[in-house]
């Protein structure tokens, strides 16, 4: 009886039409996409980073309130380079508390930001990173225990690029002219315009998608860019949603960079596939001079019911598969390239380590509290303080540490998820995929990772090189954002 009001309810939410048909107010699409102001982080004093309330008209008329670092929305682009420290001063002028994670780069737990570096309004957080860390395209975004999917929501993150100067890179690396920076979100408005944030128990369960596309925080927006080859950065800063990018041409494009750098090769493709927190550098040939429009596919998270669970995708959900692409951006092409390489190499200065073999495993379950679920209905579902979700049946508490990993030994986690898909996502360090949903996957495709989407039984080789004590320990965790500040989240030590 209960349970099959359970599905009914569930069946109701799932059904809820695909993206941007619950659109309230006509968007305005195709302004100019915004390209972050960049801030090269080096040693020494000046680089302020002040995360602040603002208001943003993403449609005009409509004025939202918003958060950013510098600026209303977002924050600027932060450029570290290799081998060199990043000084910055992060200060609170929010009315909460806020971190700045720096989320990807290898650094020790008291310099990462995390949930126990968390400060009050009115405070400076001062860290000084040493930047050790290949080239490539990490970002940065609040991550206060419980607050995290609002902040982001509102713009606390923005991206960041490793340089490294002592690697040639062979790609455009023109900022701003030939290599753009991608965020990409979706954001709900309500019928006046302003961009809202209301999760109900159903968001919290399945994760929260909007229904209109942001990137690097305009709707839809448009790019002119030069005709030839083009860097494009994508960074998925979406709470929940995933995305299968493709152009309505069917172009192909390669992919040249994960979230750890650069592949050891560019990597054909017509599609790409990013789950939250993922990042992906792709060039795209433009030298045809026609205008194309970036797109996705809806892509299921598998639902309460879905991926593995009682019911498969197609059934209540749909695989999203036979859903119409939506549309996220535009580009419109411009004059010839004045700049950068006519051709792609056949192979990058990648740094895919030899992790060697593992010396333990360790297993991880990514769980919904579902006993309590099907039992007690909703109000009995929540486990410690409120959370719903867990990993290894514990929810997460800042005051335990769940693992002590010694520095610098391989090992292997395996991973598993009962209910849905979660993109996994470890602090610290970068990590090697090997199996994924069960089948064996070729690094070389791959490249170094710190977000895995879990789609079946997932096996990663992993190694922590940088420390974490106890009082700032790194965590694991759900990059859905709502199931993390739900409890998707676990933390450790590294001695
Ligand atoms: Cu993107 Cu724990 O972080
Ligand atoms: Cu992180
Ligand atoms: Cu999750």
């Amino acid at each position: 009886m209960k349970r099959r009001r359970f599905l009914t309810l569930t069946a109701a939410t799932l059904a809820t039409p695909a993206l941007l048909t619950r659109r309230a107010v006509a968007a305005e699409p195709g302004a100019p996409l915004p390209i972050p102001q960049v801030m090269e982080v080096g040693p020494g004093a000046g680089n302020t980073l002040t995360a602040m309330k603002g208001t943003r008209e993403f449609m005009s008329g409509a004025a939202s309130d918003t958060l950013g670092y510098e600026q209303d929305y977002l924050g600027p682009l932060l450029r570290f380079q290799r081998g060199r420290t990043a000084n910055i001063d992060v200060v609170n002028r929010t009315d909460d508390p806020i971190t700045a994670h720096w989320h990807g780069m290898h650094v020790p737990g008291h310099l990462d930001g995390g949930p126990q570096l968390a400060f009050d309004p009115g405070r400076t957080w001062s860290p000084e990173l040493p930047v050790d860390h290949p080239a490539a395209t990490l970002w940065y975004h609040s991550h206060v225990h419980g607050r995290t999917a609002d902040q982001v929501y509102r713009g606390l993150a923005g991206m960041i690029i490793i340089d490294d100067p002592d690697a040639v890179d062979p790609l455009p690396r023109d900022y701003g002219t030939n290599d753009f920076p991608l965020i990409v979100q979706d954001r709900n408005f309500d019928r006046s315009g302003r961009m809202s944030y209301d999760p109900g128990m159903m968001d919290r369960m399945q994760g929260f998608r909007g229904t209109e596309m942001l990137v690097n925080g305009a709707i839809r927006p448009t790019l002119t860019v030069p005709a030839g080859l083009v860097r494009l950065r994508l960074l998925n800063a979406s709470n929940a949603r995933m995305y299968d990018f493709s152009f309505n041409d069917g172009r192909q494009f390669h992919q040249v960079a994960s979230d750890g750098g650069l592949l050891p090769a560019p990597i054909a493709m017509n599609g790409l596939r990013l789950a939250p927190a993922e990042r992906a550098e792709i060039v795209v040939n433009f030298t045809d001079r026609s205008a194309v429009r970036l797109v996705s596919r809806n892509v299921s998270s598998g639902g309460m019911m879905g991926g593995g669970g009682m019911m498969n995708g197609g059934g209540m959900m749909g695989s999203g598969s036979d859903d119409a692409p939506f549309e996220i951006m535009s580009f419109d092409v411009g004059d010839a390239a004045e700049t950068g390489p006519a051709t792609l190499p056949a192979s990058l200065p990648s740094d895919l380590p030899d992790l060697g073999a593992p010396v333990r495993t360790r297993d991880f379950t990514l769980n919904v509290h579902t006993g309590s679920m099907m039992g007690g209905m909703f109000n009995n579902l929540i486990g410690r303080d409120g959370q719903i979700m867990g990993i290894n049946g514990e929810s997460y508490d800042m005051g335990s540490i769940d693992l002590a990993v010694p520095m610098g030994e391989t090992e292997l986690w395996r991973i598993n998820a009962d209910m849905m898909v979660h993109p996994f996502h470890v602090h610290g360090t970068s990590f090697q995929v090997v199996t994924m949903g069960g089948r064996a996957v070729d690094p070389a495709r791959i490249g170094m990772k710190d977000v895995v989407l879990v789609d079946g039984p997932t096996e990663i080789l992993v190694r922590f090189d940088k420390r974490a004590e106890k009082e700032t320990p790194f965590m694991y965790h759900c990059h859905i954002l709502e199931h993390e500040d739900a409890g998707m989240m676990g933390q450790f030590t590294v001695g």
